[in-house]
């Protein structure tokens, strides 16, 4: 049995193991505890757990910026995927967005990710291609 609920403090070390899971370092790259607290505090509705027997399986942040609803991070352990953790997750993102008087919502994911056919099934149009670039200084 999987229950989506909002993140509490206490989620924190679950929900840290769990980005490093799922995503490449270099995705998580500068994203802290401290940060993740931080959007907790800003954004306490939009920060969703997928939790089966106590254990986080899944996660989504959505927040709002300058009149725009964003979705970023979502993730579900590999052992949960394809039972529409994903999907649940989304959805109550959507529903967090749409208490929060914003009329667009967008995200950014890479075209071959499983993640791109999921958000195409709610809806999502291509708005533009970037090329992200990086640069070090020392
Ligand atoms: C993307 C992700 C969250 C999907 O979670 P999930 O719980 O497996 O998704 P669902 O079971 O709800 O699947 C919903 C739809 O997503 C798409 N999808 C999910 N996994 C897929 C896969 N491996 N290949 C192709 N499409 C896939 C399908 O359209 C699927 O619908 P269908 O089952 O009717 O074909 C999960 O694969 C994941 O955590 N990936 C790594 C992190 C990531 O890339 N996140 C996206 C950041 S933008």
């Amino acid at each position: 049995m999987i229950e989506i609920r909002n993140f509490e403090s206490d989620d924190i070390n679950d929900l840290l193991s769990l980005l490093h899971t799922c995503f490449d370092p270099r995705e998580l790259e500068g994203i802290t505890s401290f940060d993740m607290l931080d959007w907790y505090r800003q954004f306490p509705g939009g920060m969703k757990v997928a939790v089966s027997d106590g254990n986080i399986a899944g996660f989504v942040f959505a927040f709002t910026s300058r009149g725009i609803g964003w979705i970023t991070l979502l993730c579900v352990k590999p052992e949960f995927r394809r039972r529409e953790i994903g999907t649940r997750l989304l959805q109550a993102a959507l529903a967090y967005l749409s208490t929060q008087g914003v009329r667009v919502v967008k995200l950014d994911v890479e075209p071959e990710s499983p993640a791109a056919g999921l958000y195409k099934k709610f809806g999502f149009d291509v708005e533009r291609t970037l090329l992200r670039m990086r640069k070090k200084l020392r």
